[in-house]
């Protein structure tokens, strides 16, 4: 029997594309990542089994409907969902697999990057030693806050948002959190539940949202929500920008109710709301979350698991349910 017949929207690290080569039946990668419709084209050109893609090519609403017949399954190389119609995905027997757990570790350690970049001012140090540093800071400029003991607020406490909190227990940090439910092994472990997000958000010195993006639904921050920080709290954001109202974090930054912000992630993307990359109080990175050799790795592989597994019948490790 012909191997699995495969298609991708972007081309894999090369431990993934080797083992395309092997095991799948697939033209050649993509040279430059391809959108929604150059994927939709290529389905219908190749008649793939499975699709993988990333959020650089959503399927939704009539992109849903225009995937041909033979495709079985979209295997996003991602943990978030938030580019795909699952139900309408679900609604043509299209099965979906995404790449949770092995990222994990990645966004945690680059959520506490933000964390601490935000808190001791990573972004202006960096800008100033850039463009020459010929003045001492003497004892009182450019202060940052003490990171050690600060109260964490996390928003999520998911695999990373746990994964967080176990970083930030080692910066001395207490952790608070705000999640659908209460979890035994995060209050076990210390952390303190809050049913309301609202009742949470006061004792924050530093908050930070670890939930998946519902690009549909009204942003969790918003001028409200930041009002209730603390003044001179630290905002930091590595999950989804369809989470945050922009302008009112913009106004929260300029007007120094905030102190700072660490971002990974915007409302737009590539190409971010140039008010925010323009304040000197917010450092900030490219949706690189899981952007290590070892995890893009782990998530181009784990992507192809599943479109063996769901080819021979078995299991898929990391399907998607809901
Ligand atoms: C990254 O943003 C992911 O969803 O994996
Ligand atoms: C990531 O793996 C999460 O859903 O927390």
């Amino acid at each position: 029997t012909e191997a699995p017949r495969l298609i991708r929207s972007i081309r894999l690290l090369n431990a993934a594309e080797d083992r395309i080569k092997t095991e799948f039946t697939a033209p050649p990668p993509p040279e430059k990542s391809l959108k929604t419709p150059a994927l939709l084209e290529l389905a219908k050109e190749f008649q793939p089994f499975a699709v993988v893609l990333t959020n650089n090519a959503p399927l939704k609403g009539k992109d849903v409907d225009a995937l041909p017949e033979c495709v079985k399954l979209v295997s996003t190389v991602s943990v978030g969902l938030d580019h795909l119609d699952i139900p309408a995905l679900h609604a043509r027997g299209i099965a979906v697999s995404n790449t949770p757990n092995v990222l994990t570790d990645c966004n945690a350690d680059l959520s506490m990057m933000l964390i601490l970049a935000a808190c001791r001012r990573a972004a202006e140090y960096y800008t100033l030693m850039k463009n020459g540093w010929h003045h001492g800071l003497g004892m009182g400029g450019m202060l940052g806050h003490r990171v050690t003991g600060k109260r964490l607020g996390i928003v999520g406490m998911g695999r990373i948002g746990q994964a967080v909190a176990k970083r930030a227990r080692g910066f001395d940090m207490t952790i608070l959190y705000h999640n659908r439910s209460r979890l035994s092994a995060a209050e076990e472990a210390g952390a303190t539940y809050f049913e309301k997000l609202e009742d949470m958000l006061p004792h924050c010195d530093v908050l930070t949202l670890h939930m998946p993006g519902s690009p549909s639904a009204p942003p969790l921050m918003n001028s409200q929500t930041f009002s209730l920080l603390p003044k001179g709290s630290v905002f930091v954001n590595a999950a989804r920008g369809s989470l945050v109202d922009e302008d009112a974090l913009i106004e929260a930054l300029e007007s120094g109710h905030l102190f700072g912000a660490g971002l990974d992630v915007y409302r737009q993307e590539p190409n971010p709301n140039p008010r925010l990359t323009a304040l000197p109080n917010i450092f900030m990175t490219p949706h690189a979350g899981s952007a290590t050799i070892e995890t893009r790795t782990a998530m181009c592989m784990l992507a192809l698991d599943n479109v063996e597994a769901l080819a021979k019948g078995l299991p898929m490790p990391t399907p998607v349910t809901v």
